[in-house]
């Protein structure tokens, strides 16, 4: 380092920390998870060919930096449904979150509060949508359901979330059956029930396995739109469609009445073969027009990642694999390290392409490569 450059901030250097890379964050969830629990974590469907498409995606952008540019000292801040953001992220409804840390989307959700971030938190969580609520009430959260098998339980949980201090629904649209999980296959593995069933164990709900007969009755067809629009006809929450690849598909969301977009493969975990989310993302932009919000997952690993998908049309990102990568790693901690990181890298990335703020990227901070 000459003595002309700027140190990032102590924190980040030499500051003692356990983790000075979000590469070391994701080598130690690897090293404390039993293997088929990792594979679970970090495994795509088919030969994972989305699941890399993803990440190739970010490397075809270069950034076109601007030098001298006198832009101020940048600000991550931003909001996402009303909600006020310290960066444009939010951690995504990972299922199964007690196979990484006993605490799961509890830890996340104090972490997330913590640093200013927004939960996503899932259906089929190991707690109940009440107990992550309670871990941390300042945080901003976002409660996710499968619209899929029959509508009782659909409809019973809506009515459910309306008053728990939820400000928004996620529906998962791209997830009318699991993904064909090959890493699963071979390991023989599917998380324990108890995992799963954090949201059926409350009094007065229907017993685990009769709500997850409900869910995977192969059975009842694919859901509609229609059909969507009318199971959220009496919710007052506004909701996001997570899982949209194409204009079309964002088209239909907002026509059935969704506020907000999430352009996503599931990271890869659904279809494989599904083309990468940040590909599609410019398309669901422009389809979307300003008419409800955007955000983009699948394959998010660092700063650099946000401020492309940002400059390609998302208000925010959602992080999945990242988030339980924490989590695994240090629990809460894990994940308040993986927020600072990203956001000290997004921060530096910002200062380089000479931006003073989220809001500044556009597709003029970009260059598609050749490849
Ligand atoms: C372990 C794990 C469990 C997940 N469970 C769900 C789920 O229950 N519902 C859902 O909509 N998405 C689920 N997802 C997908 C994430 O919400 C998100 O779309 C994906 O992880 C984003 O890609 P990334 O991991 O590359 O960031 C899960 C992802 C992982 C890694």
């Amino acid at each position: 380092m000459t003595s002309g450059d700027i140190a990032p901030p102590a924190t980040f250097y030499g500051s003692g920390e356990r983790f000075a890379t979000l590469d070391e964050i994701v080598a130690a969830a690897r090293e404390n998870l039993p293997a088929e629990v990792w594979d679970f974590l970090a495994g795509g469907a088919g030969e994972e060919s989305t699941l890399h498409a993803n990440r190739d995606a970010f490397a075809r952008w270069a950034f076109l930096p601007r030098v001298m540019s006198g832009a101020d000292v940048p600000s991550t801040r931003t909001s996402f449904l009303g909600a006020e953001l310290s960066m444009p992220v939010l951690t995504a409804p990972f299922g199964a979150d007690a196979l990484f840390h006993p605490e799961g989307q509890r830890a996340v959700a104090r972490a997330n509060e913590a640093e200013g971030v927004a939960s996503i938190v899932p259906e089929a969580g190991s707690h109940s949508l009440e107990d992550v609520r309670a871990a941390a009430p300042g945080a901003a959260v976002i409660a996710q359901l499968h619209p899929m098998g029959q509508e009782a339980n659909f409809r019973a949980m809506i009515a459910r979330i309306a008053d728990r201090g939820y400000r928004a629904l996620c529906v998962t649209v791209d997830c009318p059956t699991g993904g064909w999980r090959e890493r699963n296959l071979r390991n023989r593995f599917a998380p324990d029930p108890a995992v799963i069933t954090g949201n059926y164990r409350a009094a007065g709900s229907p017993e685990p396995e009769e709500v997850f007969g409900q869910l995977f009755d192969r059975t009842e067809p694919v859901w509609s739109w229609d059909r969507l629009a009318g199971a959220l006809a009496g919710s007052p929450l506004p909701w996001l469609a997570k899982g949209i690849l194409t204009g079309a598909d964002a088209e239909a969301a907002i026509a059935a009445g969704a506020s907000g977009i999430v352009v996503s493969n599931h990271g890869g975990r659904q279809l494989d073969g599904a083309p990468a989310a940040l590909d599609q993302l410019p398309e669901v932009a422009r389809a979307v027009a300003g008419r409800a919000q955007i955000a983009l997952d699948s394959g998010i690993r660092r700063g650099a990642d946000v401020a492309k998908a940002l400059a390609l049309g998302a208000d925010v990102v959602i992080i999945g694999r990242l988030a339980a990568c924490g989590l695994a790693a240090a629990g809460e901690t894990g994940v308040r390290r993986v927020h600072r990181l990203l956001r000290a890298e997004l921060t530096t990335v910002l200062t380089l392409l000479g931006r003073g703020g989220v809001r500044d990227l556009d597709e003029s901070a970009l260059r598609r490569s050749a490849s």
